[in-house]
């Protein structure tokens, strides 16, 4: 059996907004169906890495593929490439960092847009698929919500649903677990974990927290002033001897890594 593709590989991606070189030569593989957690510190350039890799952003250089395509060749004003681009953008899952929810929708609306946008299911299906996903982030019976009536923390667990409606490949979260308690931080990284086992998802998941990576990454990169300082398999990086993931994982200010 010819091997499995990786679900993600970056080759020297850069991009700078003007004189600001927020990602610099970033190359990493990620195989599927492995969670990756990328710490680094604020302004980074983690937000950034994510919006290139569901193609919302174009590096200025370095080629990006998802399962062996590659996301940088396409371009979205060409009407050739926007169904591929369409058809890559799919098997992705994306939590955005401020849960970004449509505030005039309830809450079971805002989690089975998705699937009215893309799926071919009766409202029956969508009801029941939207039930199973909320109560699946301990939000069961808020469908009828509207998110203003939510604390923070609820309307990022129900962007989170969201985000998991059309079972995508891929999913990609931008700091889930900011702004829970320690409590609902972990539900949450459990349900990525039963996700990840359930349906083989992979995700990379972007975090300030070194306990969320021990927990649930197969992969821990470091990202710190647009250069991968780290990347490699937990076990591997949990052994590192380099100051910067040392430092990031001993809460020390005393180290490379500097407040901006
Ligand atoms: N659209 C944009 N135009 C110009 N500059 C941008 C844009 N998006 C991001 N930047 C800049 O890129 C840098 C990295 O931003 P990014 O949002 O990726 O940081 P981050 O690592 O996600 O930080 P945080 O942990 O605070 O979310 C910042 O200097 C930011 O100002
Ligand atoms: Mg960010």
């Amino acid at each position: 059996m010819a091997e499995q593709q990786p679900a993600i590989t970056l080759e020297r991606v850069c991009k700078s907004f003007g004189p600001n070189h927020v990602l610099r030569d970033v190359s990493l593989t990620l195989p599927a169906g492995k969670i990756l957690v990328m710490l680094g510190p604020s302004g980074t350039g983690k937000s950034v890495l994510l919006r290139c890799l569901v193609g919302l952003m174009k590096p200025d250089s370095g080629r990006i593929f998802i399962e062996g395509q590659d996301i940088t060749a396409l371009d979205e004003r060409r009407s050739a490439d926007r169904e591929q681009l369409f058809a890559l953008r799919r098997k992705f899952g994306m939590l955005f960092q401020d849960g970004a929810l449509f505030d005039d929708m309830c809450v079971g609306d805002n989690v089975a847009f998705p699937l009215r946008q893309h799926e071919k299911m009766s409202e029956r299906e969508i009801a029941d698929r939207v039930a199973q996903y909320l109560e699946a982030v301990g939000l069961k019976g808020v469908q009828r919500k509207m998110p203003a009536e939510l604390s923070g923390g609820m309307r990022k667990r129900v962007a989170f649903a969201r985000a998991i409606a059309l079972r995508p490949k891929i999913v990609l979260c931008d700091e889930p677990s900011s702004g829970l308690d320690p409590v609902m931080s972990a539900t949450l990284d459990e349900l990525i974990l039963e996700l990840h086992r359930k349906f083989a998802i992979t995700f990379v998941v972007i975090s300030h927290d070194t306990a969320e990576a021990r927990n649930i990454a197969d992969y821990i990169g470091l990202l710190y002033k647009g250069e991968l300082q780290e990347y490699g398999p937990k076990e591997q990086v949990l052994r590192s001897s380099r100051r910067h993931i040392n430092q990031f994982f001993d809460r020390s200010t005393d180290g490379p890594i500097k407040v901006l």
